[in-house]
């Protein structure tokens, strides 16, 4: 391990310098890089002093060809990077140091999510993460597969229905209402509603025979049985034909 000053300059060697490398010294201001060989790859992690943040890739690597796969990254004044709120003020712009710590205010129309406050930890991070102003407005809502919803108003306060299409059911809530940039419950489902199944087509015998059972006197019901017959254009070779497969399917109902 050797160690190369070019003012102030610093990169830190830990494998040897004799070994197929990048041929360019990479190195930052105020910061220092360190080089060396993890699983076959020799890598160079930028570190800044205190006070001073990084602004590029922290972890390049030397490729193929030879050359670094990204530019050199920055060392810039602030412990940690600039706190940027999009659509809200931060108590401070930066530069930051070490230790301190921020507050967040959104503007009017907008709603903090996330922290409220961060402060600037010595790994150069800020903890807890940077927060989010976010609209107060909700955006179109999503439809469920074969539904949709009534309602054109998306901003905060506003209702919207939803409905499911023909012989769909609506399974959720129907009414939702944006709050805070967000609707008030999940997406509801449409789910298909089973028909109950179609009762079997009925056999002219089958009729003339449900026709007999309704009957409780026997005269009565052979009657009313051959008349269903008749009206069901049955002959009484049909009506053999039948009764042979009564037989079958009778046969078959004890065999299994
Ligand atoms: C190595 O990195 C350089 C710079 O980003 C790039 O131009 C080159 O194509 C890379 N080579 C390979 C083999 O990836
Ligand atoms: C950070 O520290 C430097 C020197 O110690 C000081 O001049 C500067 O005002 C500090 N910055 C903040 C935001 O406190
Ligand atoms: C941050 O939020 C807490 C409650 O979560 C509240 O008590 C505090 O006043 C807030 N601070 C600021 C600066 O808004
Ligand atoms: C920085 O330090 C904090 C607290 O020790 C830790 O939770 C966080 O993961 C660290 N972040 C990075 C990028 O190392």
């Amino acid at each position: 391990m050797f160690f190369r000053f070019v003012c102030c300059l610093v990169v830190v060697w830990l494998i040897s310098a004799s070994d197929e490398s990048c041929p360019e010294f990479p190195s930052v201001e105020n910061g220092i890089i360190v080089i060396e060989e993890a699983e076959g790859q020799v890598l160079g992690t930028s570190i800044c002093i205190k006070g001073y943040h990084l602004v590029g890739e922290k972890i390049r690597f030397c490729n193929a060809s030879m050359e670094w796969n990204a530019p050199v990254p920055t060392c810039r004044l602030g412990h940690c990077p600039d706190p940027v709120l999009v659509n809200g003020k931060p108590s401070s712009l930066g530069p930051v140091n070490v230790s301190d710590k921020i507050t967040f205010k959104c503007n009017d129309h907008y709603i903090l999510k996330g922290s409220n406050w961060s402060e600037c930890l010595d790994n150069h991070t800020w903890m807890p993460p940077l927060p989010v102003c976010k609209s107060r407005d909700c955006g179109p809502p999503g439809n469920p597969a074969h539904g949709y919803f009534e309602g054109t108003d998306f901003n905060s306060g506003s209702t919207i229905t939803y409905h499911c299409e023909d012989r769909y059911r609506l399974v959720g809530t129907q009414d939702q209402q944006c709050i805070d940039g967000e609707w008030s419950s999940a997406l509801p489902v449409c789910e298909f509603i089973q028909e109950a199944p179609k009762p079997a087509p009925q056999t002219g015998f089958d009729k003339a025979l449900f026709a007999f059972q309704e009957n409780k006197e026997l005269c009565k019901a052979i009657k009313s049985f051959v008349q269903r017959l008749k009206e069901n254009g049955l002959t009484m070779e049909e009506l053999k034909y039948s009764l042979e497969i009564k037989k079958a399917e009778l046969e078959a109902k004890v065999l299994s």
